[in-house]
């Protein structure tokens, strides 16, 4: 009954997102996000989706020819530069991070504080009233700690009249099982 992290994630995106928004997959790897995404805002919508890796951005280009979708914009770059691809006046439904590395890649390319952090900032200064940002934190690989540590000061510390911060969490599953943070925007 209860929904696994990936489940609860996709299904507070179904709960958010609007036909014709704009939603962002700030690490799309092998592109399930992304088109998940894309089929939620329709034809009419955007999708942004960033990753560093060449090989994750070919993987979803051929996974969205496959499905005939084009209303996705693939960026090979960082996350935190989120600012140079939205207009002044853009607002955000959604977005999406999966921390880590890219499943059967490379594992020492992981998603790191230092750039997760900023673009999380930025997208919350673009995510319109009610709107939702959702991070599944996977860390038990090398310098996911870190990662998960300073995310979790940093989403602590938001201000509850301006945000609400959801952790959710199976909390008796053994080998640092992935959780999920869910920020709301209760602002315009
Ligand atoms: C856990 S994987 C994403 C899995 C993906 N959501 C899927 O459905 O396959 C994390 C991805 O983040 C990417 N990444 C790491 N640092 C990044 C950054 N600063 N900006 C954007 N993507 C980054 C990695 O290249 C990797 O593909």
């Amino acid at each position: 009954m209860l929904k696994n992290i990936l489940h609860y994630a996709h299904y507070l995106l179904e709960q958010t997102l609007k036909p014709g928004e704009i939603t962002i997959d700030a690490t799309c790897g092998n592109g399930n996000d992304t088109l998940y995404l894309a089929e939620l805002v329709g034809k009419d919508g955007k999708v942004l989706a960033f990753d560093i890796q060449e090989q994750a951005i070919h993987t979803t280009k051929k996974r969205l020819n496959e499905a005939g979708i084009n209303h996705v914009t693939l960026i090979q770059e960082s996350h935190e530069y989120v600012d140079r691809f939205l207009g002044e006046s853009e607002q955000i439904g959604a977005a999406i991070f999966n921390l880590g590395y890219l499943p059967r890649s490379d594992k020492t390319i992981i998603t790191e504080s230092k750039s997760t952090i900023p673009a999380v900032e930025k997208i919350l200064t673009k995510l319109r009233h009610e709107g939702l940002l959702v991070l599944v934190v996977y860390h038990g690989h090398k310098g996911g700690k870190e990662e998960k540590d300073a995310l979790l000061q940093y989403v602590t510390q938001l201000d509850q009249k301006k945000y609400h911060v959801l952790q959710y969490q199976f909390i008796n599953q053994k080998n640092n099982p992935p959780f999920l943070l869910a920020i709301e925007k209760l602002t315009d």
